[in-house]
């Protein structure tokens, strides 16, 4: 039998993992959800979502895909022969793939933008401009950057082939050598812009909304917000950490991973929030509503129009939203490309392309969706926002839950402790307390969530 493939190194595989949890999630997604929410009061419950449940749940995929060795479906069968819950790993696999059809569109756009901030062209027009003309400039550049049809087409079509350059690389040569370079440039971009915006004038005055508790915001609502994109942001439900872990080798120590990809994309999204909320208070944009498409394309680059230097700030800025986001869909890809090579003993190569290809017109599909698409619904939803709301507000929740269930209730009693504790050779103060949550806690919170939304 061919070796399983593995990550060359404990850098790489931390890298890699932390790639695909920090995305778009954390740095498009997290704001708005956080100003929505009060800024603090959402921080406290993510963080907490993330602590408690997030890195429990974690473990719980990490622990079928080590102990497996396979892909996201296999791997159920795998630890128990037979086995009808790999209907679950089944979930995981369409999540990952129903998400990155629309996921490659924002990722797109982020790439269009960066070449738009690159060659200049985002702010033609801006200099000297006030500040209402500054907004209606960018609300028009967004109209014909996004929803025009064929220009961020292209764009989806060229992060696509990208993602397949990647991808026919490998894990190794391909996925970890992206992730050492790409997540290095992330952590210093943010730490430079960090710095940037908290020096702007009034800063103080966005970083108190950010970062001083008020708990009477928290909501039930705010509640469900929190735990749902803790969950988006740590890449849980979607196969990519069972996928991801069967790359592991027998010695990675999987608590302490755990935790370091938590602690990272918790990290992330704090550092985000230093940089957007100052940012928006000293330009007195903190009225504007941080939701969708509006506070990345619209609101940041009126912020860097009215910086010295706009071009340099933009270009930087997307370079990191274009990073995070490719290393994040080369991991959903990772999952549908992994389970064809287990399982239909496909080639490297004929599974790339099986996957991706057929992106090409899916995900067109849902950039059109902005375009000359936006009057076709179904139950009132675009094509893209049915592929969103279907897949995270329902297949996720499923999936995690699945997984839960599995891990504590119907795979061996022994599989979490062996795996946490590398069979015996670690101490592993975690397992029981990660038991508990994966058996009662997370399942409960899940189907109270889930009706708490829906009825
Ligand atoms: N954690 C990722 C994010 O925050 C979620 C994701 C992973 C989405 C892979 C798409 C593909 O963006």
């Amino acid at each position: 039998m061919k070796s399983k493939t593995e990550f060359g190194s404990k850098i790489g595989l931390i890298a890699a993992t932390v790639g695909s949890a920090v995305g778009l999630g954390n740095i498009w997604r997290f704001p708005a959800e956080a100003q929505a929410g009060g800024g603090s009061a959402f921080l406290l419950l993510y963080t907490l979502c993330v602590l408690v449940l997030g890195i429990p749940v974690m473990l719980a995929e990490f622990s079928l895909g080590r102990a497996s060795k396979s892909d996201a479906i296999g791997a159920f069968g795998k630890i128990v022969p037979g086995t009808r819950w790999k209907i679950v790993g089944t979930g995981a696999v369409l999540a990952s793939y129903l998400i990155m059809s629309y996921y490659m569109v924002v990722a797109a756009w982020t790439f269009e933008y960066l070449f738009e901030s690159v060659t200049g062209g985002l702010y033609v027009g801006a200099e000297g401009a006030g500040a209402s003309e500054l907004r209606e400039l960018f609300d028009a550049r967004m109209d014909s950057y996004i929803g025009s049809d064929l220009r961020p087409l292209i764009f989806t079509w060229l992060f696509i082939l990208i993602n397949i350059g990647v991808l026919l690389g490998g894990v190794r040569k391909g996925i970890e050598r992206l992730s050492n370079i790409l997540m290095p440039l992330l952590f210093v971009i943010l730490a430079v812009m960090c710095v940037v915006s908290l020096s702007l004038p009034n800063a103080s005055e966005g970083v108190s909304f950010f970062l001083k508790p008020d708990f009477t915001k928290i909501t039930p609502g705010v509640v469900v917000s929190a735990l749902g994109q803790a969950f988006f942001s740590l890449s849980l439900g979607m196969g990519i950490l069972i996928t991801y872990s069967s790359y592991y080798p027998k010695t990675t120590n999987l608590p302490r991973t755990s935790v370091i990809v938590a602690l990272m994309s918790l990290l992330v999204a704090v550092m985000v929030g230093l940089i957007i909320f100052p940012a928006v208070k000293s330009f007195g944009l903190d009225n504007d509503p941080l939701r969708g498409a509006t506070l990345v394309f619209v609101t940041l680059p009126e912020i860097f129009a009215r910086m010295p230097m706009p071009q340099l700030w933009s270009s930087l800025f997307f370079v990191l939203l274009f990073s995070a986001a490719l290393t994040s869909t080369v991991s959903s890809a990772e999952v549908v490309i992994a389970m064809l090579e287990d399982r239909r003993g496909m080639s490297r190569r004929r599974a790339t392309l099986t996957v991706l290809l057929p992106l090409m017109a899916i995900s067109s599909v849902c950039s059109l969706s902005f375009g000359s698409l936006s009057d076709f619904t179904i139950f009132g939803r675009t094509i893209f926002d049915l592929l969103d709301n279907f897949s995270t507000d329902f297949l996720l929740p499923f999936v995690s839950m699945g997984v839960c269930i599995f891990v504590g209730w119907i795979a061996p009693r022994n599989l979490l402790g062996n795996e946490l504790s590398n069979h015996g050779r670690l101490r592993s103060p975690f397992s029981k307390p990660a038991l508990f949550v994966i058996r009662y806690i997370a399942p409960v919170l899940i189907v109270l969530i889930f009706t708490y939304k829906y009825l």
